[in-house]
């Protein structure tokens, strides 16, 4: 299984990208690819700026990754109760492609934040949505106090919230 493994964030240090890398490794015999959001640069979506310039081949890098892919682990940073800009703008653009952004993929959806809720709010706003976007979603998890919970050589500390990974990973896994 080739999965895609990401954090939803543009940040240099960002512990999503951390937790879905950690996560897709979980899944034995999978071959991931850990995708770095930072590679696609484009500009903030306007109807104005589609249909003066097209859609940036940026946009279409990010589709063609998707479909090159098995899977989807996708861990999202919360950003005031939502998508980072980054991520949503990439988004955006790439449902002007196709309304299927996720191309019918199995998705394993995670979140994290250094807070208590664990980037809650906007895991539960993408699990109302992404399977209308097209994605297969097979488990939710979200770690909450990444710090606490989260070591970079053993993965998740807290016997608890590993087992609730595992039994995620399992379902995606299938
Ligand atoms: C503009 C901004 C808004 C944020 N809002 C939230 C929030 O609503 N909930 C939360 O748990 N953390 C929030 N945070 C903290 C992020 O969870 C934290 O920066 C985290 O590291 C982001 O994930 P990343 O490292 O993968 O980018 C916010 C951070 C920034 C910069």
């Amino acid at each position: 299984m080739k999965l895609l493994a990401f954090g939803a964030s543009t940040s240099s240090t960002s512990i999503n990208r951390q937790l879905a890398n950690y996560a897709a490794s979980q899944i034995a015999e999978a071959e991931v690819t850990d995708l770095d959001l930072r590679q696609f640069d484009l500009p903030i979506y306007s109807s104005d700026e589609e249909e003066s310039k097209g859609i940036p081949s940026a946009a279409r890098d990010f589709k063609s990754l998707i479909e090159s892919h098995d899977g989807i682990v996708v861990s999202l940073a919360e950003h005031n109760g939502s998508y980072s800009a980054a991520f949503k703008n990439l988004y955006d653009w790439t449902s002007r492609i196709d309304v299927n952004v996720w191309a019918d993929k199995p998705m394993l959806l995670l979140a994290t934040s250094p807070g208590g809720r664990g980037g809650a709010t906007v895991l539960a706003a993408a699990e109302a949505t992404f399977s209308r976007m097209g994605a297969d979603l097979k488990a939710t998890f979200s770690l909450p106090s990444f710090y606490d919970n989260f070591d970079a050589g053993s993965g998740i500390t807290d016997p608890e919230l590993s087992a609730r990974l595992q039994a995620a990973v399992q379902t995606m896994a299938g």
